[in-house]
């Protein structure tokens, strides 16, 4: 049987990084079970050549598959175009179709990496969180939503809004996910303000109930942002609605010390959608120095959640440990001399290898 991958480059970055997990897919599939890649246009590059963020073929082809990688949308070039001409707009339709409400974010503070981020060791130490972002309602779906008036006092305005249904399943991803991990849900919402927040609060407790074995709390998102720089290890299972999650999860970010790092599941839907985190970064484009190791370890979890192939996602995974154990570091990671700069693709070529052979030569800078 073929597993079909919609494979959606992008913009900016987008392309370089995507090649990097494409070619380590093809090589741990290799004589196990058959992978077949369709590439498609989408964002700034699809409004260039097709006058579309997300041209219909695209998503046709997307419906039709097994699973879509997708590298990232955006860039300078398209910031001033109509809304419906955006990559974001794109991206977010891209996402409705396919339907997936969970997007799940792991951060990850390796022990390795250390150095690049701005916390302190005794700090960062032990930090693993599973962020479960609501990823399609909230303020970035929510009517009505647009522009009024005139002048001065005309407005922008965006409606924040959950139903209790979609706040349910949502939960019921965090508690499941929670019990094959430390068993501990933490719900963020802003409902010492917020009637979005109260319902959600309300409707967490009352999924909770089913999960007697996992421990929830409820932290307002603002204090949540400052205990995750100030003690990231208290954290499991974070779970919060689509715009919190956002910004939350780009915070999380500084404890793997880079963007590039973060990958991204998106599941629960007819289709799951996997992205790495970090954006299109269109200063370093077409350099061959992106980090691609957020779009590998996203490789990892198409292959986990969508192939249910454990062992070859935890091969990946420890091969990115591995390599970076052995001192390789793109330009986003590097902070001392002893380590090696390495391009991406020298990067995806050495996660490759110490794939292949479990090893990796140490690095001599
Ligand atoms: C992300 C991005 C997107 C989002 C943008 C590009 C629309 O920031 O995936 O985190 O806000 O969801
Ligand atoms: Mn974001």
């Amino acid at each position: 049987m073929t597993f079909n991958i919609a494979v959606l480059p992008g913009d900016g970055i987008g392309p370089e990084v995507t090649r990097e997990a494409v070619r380590i897919l093809r090589a741990i599939s290799e004589g196990q079970f058959e992978l077949k890649f369709e590439e498609l246009p989408i964002g700034g590059n699809a409004v260039k050549q097709f006058g579309s963020p997300l041209p219909e073929r695209t998503l046709e082809r997307c419906l039709a598959s097994d699973a879509v990688m997708l590298g990232a949308v955006g860039g300078p070039d398209f910031d001033s175009l109509p809304p419906a001409l955006k990559p974001e707009t794109g991206l977010l339709a891209i996402r409705k179709a396919l339907g997936g409400f969970a997007n799940l974010r792991p951060a990850i503070a390796y022990e390795m990496l250390t150095e690049c981020s701005p916390l302190r060791p005794e700090v960062l130490k032990g930090a693993d969180i599973l962020f479960v972002r609501e990823l399609l309602g909230g303020a970035y779906f929510g009517q009505p939503r647009g522009f009024a008036g005139e002048g001065a006092s005309r407005t922008g305005f965006n409606t924040m809004i959950y139903s209790a249904s979609e706040v349910e399943r949502i939960a019921h991803v965090a508690f499941k996910l929670a019990r094959d991990r430390r068993k501990k849900v933490t719900s963020v919402d802003k409902a010492n303000v917020l009637e979005v927040s109260q319902l959600w609060r309300q409707v967490v407790i009352e999924v909770s109930k089913q999960y007697p074995d996992v421990k929830l709390e409820h932290q307002l998102v603002d204090s949540c942002a400052m205990r995750l720089v100030t003690a990231p290890n208290s954290f499991d299972v974070v779970l919060s609605e689509n715009l919190f999650g956002d910004i939350l999860s780009d915070e999380a970010a500084a404890l793997t010390g880079s963007l590039g790092m973060l990958p991204s599941a998106t599941v629960g839907g007819k289709i799951n959608l996997y992205e790495p985190i970090h954006g299109s970064a269109p200063d370093i484009a077409g350099k061959g120095i992106a980090n691609p190791l957020g779009a590998i370890a996203t490789a990892a979890m198409l292959l986990r959640h969508s192939m249910k192939r454990e062992k070859e996602a935890r091969a990946i995974e420890q091969a990115i440990t591995q390599v970076l154990g052995a001192g390789y570091r793109t330009a986003d990671l590097k902070r001392g001399s002893s380590e090696r700069l390495t391009g991406t693709e020298e990067m995806g070529r050495l996660v490759l290898e110490a794939i292949g052979t479990g090893s990796t030569r140490p690095a001599s800078a």
